[in-house]
C-alpha cells in the first residue's frame, strides 16, 4: 500500500503508486512537497486558486510574494503565456529543463494568487525526473515555492521539509538529496534588456553567452519581486559572514563554523562544516543548505560563514549567505 518510509511520517518514496496518489491529492486541491534538482518544492495545481492559497498558509508566506509555475514540456507554457519572445525561446532551449526561471507576460487565465497580482508569471521546467513525472501525470503546471517556512533555510532533503512543515503538508515525496542544492536563477527580459532577479543554479557567465547585457538587480531596492527580500534563507542561529575563519575564531567554544574549503586549522567536526574539501563551487552549492540546517541544530551562539569566490555558482552561494546574515543583523522575519 502507500507505506510511508517511517511510521507516522508523511514521507513517501517516489514509486508509481505514490506519485499517482500525489496527483490525486493535487487534483483534489491538496498540497504536496516534491523534489526538484534545485530544492524541494511545495506544490499545488497552479489553476486551483484555493489550493494555491494553501501553499501560502502552510509556508506562512505573505500573499505579495509570487510563486514559480513548473512545467514538464514546452507545450505547457501555452497554458500560461501567450507570447514567448525569441530571446526567451533561446534561453529555454539551452537551459531547460534545468535551474532557470523565466518571467513572462501572463495569460489572463493564470490565477492572480499565483502571481501576487503581477501581470507576469515566473516559469521553470525542472529536470528532476520525479518533478517532471508529477507534472506530466497531473497534465497541468504546478505552482511551487521552496518547501520551507517563509524566510527559513530552503530544504534540500525530504527530512528538511518534514522538520519545517510537519503534517501541514499532505505528502512529502522523497527523491533523495537535491543535486544542485540552490534555487533557480531568475531572469526577466524587457525588450532589449535582461535583468538578473535572483542568482541561482545557472551561473551568470553562461547566461551572458546568450544575452548581450544582463543588469544585476540590487535586491535591497527591488519592488517588482517582493519575494526577493534582503533577508531570507535564515537559520535560527545568527549568521556572520567573514572573509576567512581565523585561528582566533575557532577558539570560541560556542561558535559554529562554515568553511568554504578544507582549512589549515584544526577543526572540530561537531561544530564545523566544510562546503567542499577541494573548493569546488558546484559541490559547495549542493551542500550549502544542508550545512546550514546541520549547524543550526547544535545550539551555537553564532554561525561564522566564510566568503566563497563570487564567480559561477559562487554568486548564488554568496547571495544566500548574505541574506542569511542580513536577517541576523535585522533580527527580522
Ligand atoms: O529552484 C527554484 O526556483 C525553487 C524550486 C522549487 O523550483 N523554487 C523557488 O521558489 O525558489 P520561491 O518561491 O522560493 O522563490 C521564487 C521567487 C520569489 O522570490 C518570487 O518573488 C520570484 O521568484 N517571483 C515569482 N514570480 C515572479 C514574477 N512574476 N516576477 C518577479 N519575480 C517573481
Ligand atoms: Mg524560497
Amino acid at each position: 500500500m502507500h507505506q510511508p518510509v517511517k511510521k507516522n511520517m508523511n514521507i513517501f518514496l517516489p514509486t508509481d503508486e505514490n506519485l499517482l496518489r500525489a496527483v490525486s491529492v493535487l487534483k483534489s486541491g491538496g498540497v504536496i512537497s516534491f523534489p526538484t534538482e534545485t530544492v524541494y518544492g511545495l506544490g499545488a495545481d497552479a489553476f486551483n486558486p484555493k489550493a494555491v492559497a494553501c501553499i501560502f498558509e502552510v509556508k506562512k508566506r505573505p500573499f505579495f510574494d509570487p510563486l514559480i509555475v513548473h512545467i514538464a514540456s514546452l507545450e505547457q507554457i501555452n497554458m500560461l503565456v501567450s507570447d514567448v519572445p525569441a530571446s526567451m525561446n533561446r534561453l529555454a532551449e539551452r537551459f531547460w529543463p534545468g535551474p532557470l526561471t523565466l518571467i513572462f507576460k501572463k495569460k489572463e487565465s493564470v490565477p492572480d494568487i499565483v502571481t501576487a497580482g503581477l501581470d507576469t508569471v515566473a516559469v521553470r521546467m525542472p529536470s528532476h525526473p520525479v518533478a517532471r513525472r508529477l507534472i506530466e501525470l497531473l497534465g497541468s503546471p504546478i505552482a511551487a515555492p521552496s518547501a520551507n517556512r517563509f524566510g527559513s533555510i530552503s530544504p534540500t532533503e525530504a527530512i528538511h521539509v518534514r522538520e519545517q512543515l510537519g503534517n501541514s503538508v499532505d505528502m512529502i515525496i522523497d527523491g533523495g538529496p537535491c543535486e544542485i542544492g540552490i534555487e533557480s536563477t531568475i531572469i526577466k527580459i524587457n525588450g532589449d534588456s535582461a535583468e538578473l532577479l535572483r542568482p541561482g543554479g545557472v551561473p551568470l557567465e553562461l547566461l551572458s553567452e546568450e544575452l548581450a547585457a544582463i543588469h544585476v538587480i540590487d535586491q535591497t531596492s527591488m519592488v517588482e519581486a517582493p519575494g526577493q527580500l534582503p533577508y531570507h534563507y535564515s537559520p535560527v542561529t545568527p549568521v556572520k559572514l567573514v572573509n576567512r575563519i581565523s585561528s582566533d575564531d575557532i577558539e570560541h567554544a560556542n561558535y559554529a563554523f562554515l568553511f568554504f574549503k578544507k582549512p589549515e586549522l584544526p577543526i572540530d567536526d561537531r561544530r564545523a562544516f566544510i562546503l567542499s574539501q577541494s573548493g569546488d563551487l558546484r559541490e559547495a552549492a549542493t551542500n550549502l543548505f544542508s550545512a546550514l540546517h546541520r549547524l543550526d541544530k547544535i545550539g551555537a551562539d553564532v554561525i561564522l560563514a566564510e566568503h566563497v569566490p563570487g564567480h559561477g555558482l559562487g554568486r548564488a552561494i554568496m547571495d544566500r549567505l548574505l541574506k542569511a546574515s542580513n536577517k541576523s543583523k535585522r533580527g527580522a522575519v
